[in-house]
């Protein structure tokens, strides 16, 4: 039984890992169309202080857009802050405190953000972290599911007021959520949300992927629902070359160094799908998407289980305290 729990989600993480490896031998990166500006527009990029979010938060910023890097560390985050505004001379690039793994966090950010009554044309959920040791957030949820996906629903359902405020048909506002392949080999286990009797990391890291992909798509259907001028896409970057992989054990820390170097991408051609999303005129109106490559991708049979979908929201509505609307 423990090998079961522990073992097959490992091995699960590995083999995807290896077929994304093998398309990203065969394929080139994808390279973005040529995107409109967007001076004026205002972007929050969770996690924007390094990797996906911080090249993400670069080239939005590039596009003219006034972002916002909202992060949990405040000395990276000003550094990433001033290197940006250094390269593009773009001024209105700013860091927000943001911890993702407190809800009081999440709460406290969006407050401020709304106290300065600017709009919010696109949000790009990024921050992440990968298989880390069995521990719990603040609010005594899961790491994993706590942080990457719990956070980023309650984030996202605050700030959903703003976006369609801010939004307008023929120029809907974004919501981009950076899932992954291993969202293929996650499982839902909702009676086990709080934590498992036999932790695996891999198996917590892909159960809080999937459960992004499934929120995006019951976020897009409600959206539709409305009417209102928001979509919501997931993104997979592919394997990327990020500090991500830093809770490693250390011989497949090893392994990894020459693999990487090889066939990982940079964390600028990983960000390419997220920008991709976040400003491609082609996408416009285009909601509850799985891309990858820059290609709109069948993801998990599971992630499109409207039931689980519902449950799912249902669980994280009471979770995080939320009136379902
Ligand atoms: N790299 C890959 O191969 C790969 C593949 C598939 C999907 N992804 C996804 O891509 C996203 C970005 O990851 P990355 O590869 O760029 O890794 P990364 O360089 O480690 O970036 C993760 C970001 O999340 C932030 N973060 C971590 N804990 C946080 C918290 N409690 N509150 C707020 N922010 C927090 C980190 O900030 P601090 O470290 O400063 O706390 C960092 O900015 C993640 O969602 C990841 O799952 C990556
Ligand atoms: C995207 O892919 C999904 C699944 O393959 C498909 O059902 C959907 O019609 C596609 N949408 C667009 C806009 O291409």
């Amino acid at each position: 039984m423990w090998l079961l729990a522990v073992i097959l989600p490992l091995l699960r993480v590995y083999f995807i890992g290896v077929k994304v490896l093998i398309y990203q031998l065969l394929h080139k990166p994808f390279t973005l169309p040529v995107l409109p500006r967007l001076n004026g527009r205002v972007a929050i990029v969770t996690g924007g202080a390094k990797g996906i979010g911080y090249e993400t938060s670069r080239h939005l910023a590039s596009l003219g857009m006034h972002v916002v890097i909202a992060g949990n560390k405040e000395e990276e985050g000003l550094k990433a802050v001033k290197k940006i505004q250094e390269e593009s001379g773009h001024r209105k690039v700013e860091f927000m405190y943001l911890d993702l793994a407190s809800l009081k966090s999440v709460r406290q950010f969006v407050q401020k953000y709304k106290a300065r009554s600017l709009p919010l044309h696109t949000l790009v959920n990024n921050a992440g972290v990968m298989l880390v040791p069995e521990r719990k957030t603040e609010d005594g949820f899961e790491l994993h599911f706590g942080l990457n996906y719990l956070g980023h629903f309650l984030l996202t359902n605050l700030l959903l007021d703003v976006l369609r405020d801010s939004g307008q048909s023929g120029k809907c506002s974004r919501i981009v959520t950076v899932s992954s392949a291993t969202h293929y080999g996650g499982q839902l286990n909702l009676n086990g949300l709080q934590g498992r009797s036999c932790y695996s990391s891999h198996g917590a890291y892909s159960q809080s992927k999937l459960a992004l992909v499934l929120f995006t798509y019951h976020l897009q259907e409600q959206l539709w629902a409305r009417g209102d001028p928001v979509t919501a896409n997931a993104v997979d970057p592919g394997m990327v070359d990020t500090d991500l992989y830093q809770n490693l054990c250390a011989p497949a820390q090893l392994a990894k160094k020459p693999v990487a170097k090889l066939l990982f991408r940079t964390p600028a051609e990983g960000a390419s799908t997220a920008v991709y999303a976040a400003a491609a005129t082609e996408l416009e109106g285009l909601g509850g998407l799985y891309l990858y490559n820059g290609q709109n991708k069948t993801s998990s049979a599971s992630s499109y289980d409207k039931q689980l979908q519902e449950k799912l929201w249902t669980k994280s509505c009471a979770m995080v305290l939320l009136q379902e609307t």
